[in-house]
């Protein structure tokens, strides 16, 4: 993260806090929060893409404090289910600039943004129009603004499981069939949905613009397709995915770069096929949360297998991070509270779960006299961790620790034993 620096002890220094600090006061494993970071880059979003809505997307790093910053710094918020809906309403974020997406929202997941008035609802199937429809007239007043999810087509370049708009897989309405330009046609129609526009979002950890670009055109096309019938489609919201580095060989577009080339092409082909520019809306999660999260482990064991690697055990595992295991995603690791000057050794760096895939680091160098009890540290791990953090092996889920200014708190507890078994009823 930004605020971070390795101190002449060797010790890790993130928000002005060591992290050995830390390590004492909260346990390990810790997740820990740079606020700084995570304001940072959601001014940088926010300035690069002035013109546009941006839409943090919640699910990549949600609590309380990750919410209410985007919300300071004039963000909008994206959010999937009733349960993330829960977070904004506990820091009142504005209901207008809420979105709720999904491509199976429940009735209660529907109801929930109804009764707060969410701003748009991105809608994903028939059935779903058909819920909506049928539940509108229980909030009077109510006339959501609705986008519809276009799958568009584009085979993105990034990990199969995150690879979200070729035909093959399950989010949005199909644009070769003719689904996704009927089911505008139907919400035009409505008279309970306002129609405000399309959608798209093409995968995830995408780190250049080409695919963003192919999207643009061909929603751009559909949008001139139904003008040609009086269908006017005001907004265009192009999803999130923007990659950032977690290793040195990722080199993502810086975002206003991204703004640029976004607001370029659809421009262009918007004049090219003599239809109004929409107003434009992103949903970036990873870029703004992953580099604003550190998580520190502590060795517990440390074996050398001659002429392969060496295998570093640390008191967390695939259950605070499943990406290494779920993606193949790459982090790096760092000693983070001592200096050493041993030679660097190939280690793999494994969690404690009993599961040979339990890899957090699949590959990189520690100081070869690494031993238990040192503190390690993993960066990036703001985005997609804790949100996808699981209880396997009955391992209660860590803690959240923000760090701002040399202070630093608790904003999510670490969770227990008792809490795990408090669901356990029978
Ligand atoms: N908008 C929509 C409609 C999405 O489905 C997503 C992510 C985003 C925005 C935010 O994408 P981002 O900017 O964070 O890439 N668990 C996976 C990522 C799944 C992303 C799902 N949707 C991972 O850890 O890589």
């Amino acid at each position: 993260p930004a605020t971070a620096e390795q101190g002449p002890d060797g010790v890790l220094i993130i928000g002005g806090v060591p992290v050995t600090d830390i390590a004492e006061r909260y346990g390990t494993p810790a997740y820990v929060f740079d606020e700084a970071d995570f304001r940072e880059r959601c001014t940088t979003f926010r300035e690069a893409f002035h013109d546009f809505d941006v839409y943090y997307a919640s699910k990549a790093f949600l609590t309380r404090t990750s919410a209410r910053i985007a919300e300071e710094t004039g963000l909008s918020l994206d959010v999937c289910t009733e349960g993330e809906l829960a977070y904004a309403k506990a820091v009142d974020f504005p209901a207008e600039r809420i979105l709720l997406h999904g491509n199976n929202k429940s009735e209660a997941d529907l109801a929930a943004a109804l009764a707060y008035g969410v701003g748009r609802i991105v809608v994903d199937s028939v059935e779903e129009l058909d819920r909506l429809e049928e539940l509108v007239p229980r909030f009077p007043g109510s006339r959501p603004g609705v986008l519809l999810r276009v799958t568009v087509g584009v085979q993105a370049d990034t990990h199969a499981h995150i690879a979200t708009a070729h035909e093959d897989q399950k989010f949005g309405f199909s644009l070769v069939s003719g689904d996704a330009e009927q089911a505008v046609r139907r919400v035009a129609d409505s008279g309970l949905l306002e129609l405000r526009g399309l959608h798209s979002h093409i995968g995830s950890q995408i780190l250049g613009t080409a695919g963003f670009e192919a999207a643009a055109k061909r929603l751009a096309e559909l949008r001139a397709r139904l003008a040609q019938d009086g269908i006017e489609l005001p907004e265009l919201d192009l999803g999130g995915g923007f990659g950032i580095a977690y290793t040195e060989h990722d080199v993502p577009t810086p975002a206003k770069e991204m703004a640029d080339n976004l607001r370029t092409v659809v421009e262009k082909e918007c004049a090219a096929l003599g239809v109004s520019m929409p107003r434009l809306a992103i949903e970036p999660g990873r870029a703004i949360a992953g580099p604003a999260g550190v998580t520190l482990y502590r060795v517990g064991a440390v074996k050398h297998r001659a002429g392969i690697r060496t295998f570093v055990a640390v008191d967390g595992g695939m259950s605070d991070n499943v990406r290494t295991a779920l993606y193949d995603a790459t982090y790096s690791v760092q000693l983070a509270g001592r200096v050493s000057d041993a030679p660097p050794a190939l280690v793999r760096v494994v969690g404690k779960h009993c599961d040979a895939g339990d890899v957090v680091v699949r590959e990189d160098h520690l100081p070869s006299d690494v031993r238990a009890g040192d503190l390690l540290a993993v960066p990036g791990t703001g985005a997609y961790c804790r949100s996808l953090a699981h209880n396997y092996n009955q391992i209660p889920r860590p803690p959240v620790i923000a760090v701002a200014e040399g202070r630093a708190r608790e904003i999510v507890r670490r969770e227990t034993v008792e809490d795990l078994m408090r669901l356990d009823v029978g």
